[in-house]
């Protein structure tokens, strides 16, 4: 163990992963200690985790509300504003900055916490995705660490651990909860409403990973995420559905073996396993009750129900900024159908036709990538307009 508590930052501490990070807090006060939290307008769920844990720095993103936040959180805390701040919590004593922002906004909070050379748990999967080559260049800073959040990557993370060697790696297998659509045909599924797309049967989430979750980018972005953290290759990358949620991932070996990590669904172990690295956390989260467990199935995707998918594999074969067309695209969609904009079939529509139209550009700075999400958001709210 640590001879102290380990000092996190939370950037987008007011989420599904951030309170949840706050729960594994709780749970391990001795273990792990709040320096800085930040989110983007929350001001009052801000104050009370700032009453509660009482970080040195909070920060918000929208510096519209930023005086608000200065009167209530506890006096000699400091307060942090603007587009910038959150990113900056990397600059606080945090040895670990957990990145639970939604969305491509996460970019800069990744970017500063690597190349300051600290260690990055990663929920925000987009920004590893979308900044691809800049993410990488920052990760090779000394020190740089990346720890994925995510339950498929931290599950592959820990069975690579397992094995010692990532020398032998046959293919990566991305477990699929499948949805609230599995099962279900193209054709049953233009009417369906944002209630039912957003009652995901495993797990809560916030709304956006919820609805990507239903048409499968979640599983695609997490290809792409794959792609990224381990660099088997994405010919290595599999996905399989398992409607249990209990297999979080699994990687074979060129012998033929397979390890695979298990658990019930809850977020809070991954969150634990990479604040708490490279020891394990002592707090149990979704340890398995076997007794409880009747069968554990997998079936194969339904591509063409769920055309995110393909999209994504095509995204990362043609590499470069595709991966962040193919993100912004589905950030515009996933949006417009939240608010009543468009059906839920025509998320993969809007991507498919801003894909079809990609510029390909070079990303050798943030400003490359910025551009490039900005000129596929513009791209995709034409699409939007076609289709709507
Ligand atoms: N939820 C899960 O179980 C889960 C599982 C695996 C991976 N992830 C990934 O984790 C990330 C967070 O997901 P979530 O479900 O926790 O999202 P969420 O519940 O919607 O929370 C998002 C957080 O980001 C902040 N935020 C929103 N827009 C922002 C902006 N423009 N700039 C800065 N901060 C902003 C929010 O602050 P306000 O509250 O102030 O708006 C909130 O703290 C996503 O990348 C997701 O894919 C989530």
């Amino acid at each position: 163990m640590a001879a102290g508590p380990r000092r996190i930052a939370i950037a987008g501490s007011t989420g599904s992963i951030g309170t949840q990070a706050l729960d594994v807090v709780r749970t391990s006060p001795s273990g792990l200690e709040v320096v800085a939290l930040g989110a983007f307008s929350s001001v009052d769920l801000l104050v009370d985790q700032a009453r509660e844990f009482r970080p040195p720095v909070v920060a918000l993103a929208d510096s519209s509300r930023a005086a608000e936040l200065r009167e209530r959180v506890p006096e000699g805390t400091e307060v942090r504003a603007g587009p910038e701040a959150l990113a900056s919590l990397a600059e606080t004593g945090a040895e670990t900055v957990l990145n639970a922002v939604v969305g491509f906004a996460g970019l800069g909070v990744t970017i500063r916490t690597l190349e300051l050379g600290k260690r990055l748990a990663l929920a925000n999967k987009e920004s590893l995705i979308a900044g691809a080559p800049v993410v990488q260049r920052a990760r090779r800073t000394p020190g740089a660490e990346i720890l994925p959040v995510d339950s498929e990557h931290c599950a592959i993370h820990q069975c690579l651990r397992a094995a010692g060697s990532a020398a032998s790696v046959r293919r990566i297998v991305l477990t699929a909860s499948g949805g609230p659509f599995r099962g279900r045909k193209a054709e049953d599924l233009r009417e369906v409403t944002i209630s039912e797309a957003l009652a995901h049967p495993t797990w809560s989430m916030g709304p956006k990973i919820t609805i990507d979750s239903s048409t499968l980018m979640n599983k695609g972005l997490e290809v792409l995420e794959a792609n990224e953290l381990f660099g088997v290759g994405i010919d290595s990358i599999e996905v399989v559905v398992h409607p249990q949620s209990i297999v979080h991932s699994m990687v074979e070996f060129s012998d033929g073996a397979t390890i695979a990590q298990l658990s019930h669904p809850d977020m809070r172990l991954p969150i634990s396993y990479c604040l708490m690295y490279p020891d394990r956390g002592e707090h149990p989260y979704g340890a398995m009750d076997w007794a409880a467990v009747s069968s554990l199935e997998f079936e194969p995707p339904d591509l063409h129900t769920f055309g995110c998918l393909p999209l994504a594999f095509e995204a990362a074969r043609v590499g470069g900024a595709a991966p962040a067309w193919l993100n912004a695209a589905n950030e515009v969609a996933v949006a417009a159908f939240l608010a009543g904009g468009i059906g839920w079939s025509q998320i993969a529509d809007v991507v498919a036709e801003a894909l079809a139209v990609f510029e390909p550009v070079e990303l050798r700075s943030i400003e490359d990538v910025l551009e490039a999400d900005a000129r596929a958001r513009v791209v995709a709210e034409e699409a939007l307009t076609r289709l709507s």
